[in-house]
């Protein structure tokens, strides 16, 4: 069997939903450092994005496919990075807000799942995910996100099981990053009281005793995306500092 280097995504087709984020960018950064190629999309088109691509819209997916497939006739790897965050407990979260966080982070990651799959079958591929820790554990404020983290993680356990039909298979898998440095964290500490004391409890809370950095979770998707990881698909990969290993 081949060694396969974990960098390398040579000859490549990526597409990469919210590349304008935090997460995002360092993604699509760390994919043409492996040498692969990046479809980026993200809301609004230019300074680096290549299509507008609102992943709740169906008809969105319909156009970026059809344009992904005339230009490229395929893809290998797509990594839905979009999401958004709310703070709120069961009694405080109100159901328009409730909708949107799963509309953006669930139905976004279905309908990207989707409308990839035709495109990634034709030659095998890798699905990365951004689930989150607050897909794998709960908690008391975050009613929203969990249920969207939650359902993304085990639709990648699905699309995973359906993909590995296929000869060679499409892979799927999700990344549960803990608190990453970017205007998430900002935005989620910055709707409490005393921000800096809640990002530094976040911190504290983290084994590594620090937020990671999208650069880290960029690596680890590149390994996800590559070939070195061919035996890995339905699974739900921290990168959290230790934060679940407790
Ligand atoms: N930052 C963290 O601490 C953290 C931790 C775990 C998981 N995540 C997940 O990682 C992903 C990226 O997070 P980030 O920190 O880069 O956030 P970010 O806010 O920096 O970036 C999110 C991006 O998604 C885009 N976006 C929002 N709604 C969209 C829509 N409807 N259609 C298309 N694009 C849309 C935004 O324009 C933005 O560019 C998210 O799914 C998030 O839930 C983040």
């Amino acid at each position: 069997m081949r060694a396969e280097s974990v960098a390398d995504l040579d000859g490549k087709i990526v597409l990469v939903t919210g590349a304008a984020g935090a997460i995002g960018a360092a993604i699509a950064a760390a994919i043409r450092a492996a040498k692969g190629t990046v479809i980026a999309t993200d809301l609004k088109a230019g300074s680096g994005i290549d299509h507008a691509l609102d992943v709740t819209s169906e008809s969105d997916w319909q156009r970026v496919a059809a344009a992904v497939e005339s230009r490229h006739g395929r893809l290998d790897g797509l990594v839905n990075a979009a999401g958004i965050a709310t703070v709120g407990n069961i009694e405080k979260t109100d159901f328009a807000t409730f909708k949107r966080v799963v509309a953006v982070n669930l139905d976004g990651t279905f309908l990207g799942c989707k409308y990839a799959f035709p495109l990634l079958r034709q030659k095998g591929g890798s699905i990365v995910n951004m689930s989150s820790v607050l897909g794998l554990v709960g908690g008391p404020n975050l009613t929203a996100y969990n249920a969207s983290k939650g359902g993304v993680s085990l639709l990648s356990k699905s699309v995973a099981l359906y993909g590995a039909r296929y000869k060679p298979p499409v892979r799927c898998n999700a990344l549960c990053p803990a608190f990453i440095a970017g205007p998430m964290v900002d935005e989620i500490a910055g709707g409490t009281k005393n921000p800096d004391a809640v990002k530094q409890k976040l911190a504290l809370d983290i084994p590594l005793g620090r937020l990671g950095e999208p650069e880290e979770v960029a690596s680890a998707a590149v390994y996800l995306l590559s070939d070195a990881a061919s035996f890995i698909t339905g699974a739900d990969v921290p990168v959290d500092g230790g934060l679940t290993a407790r």
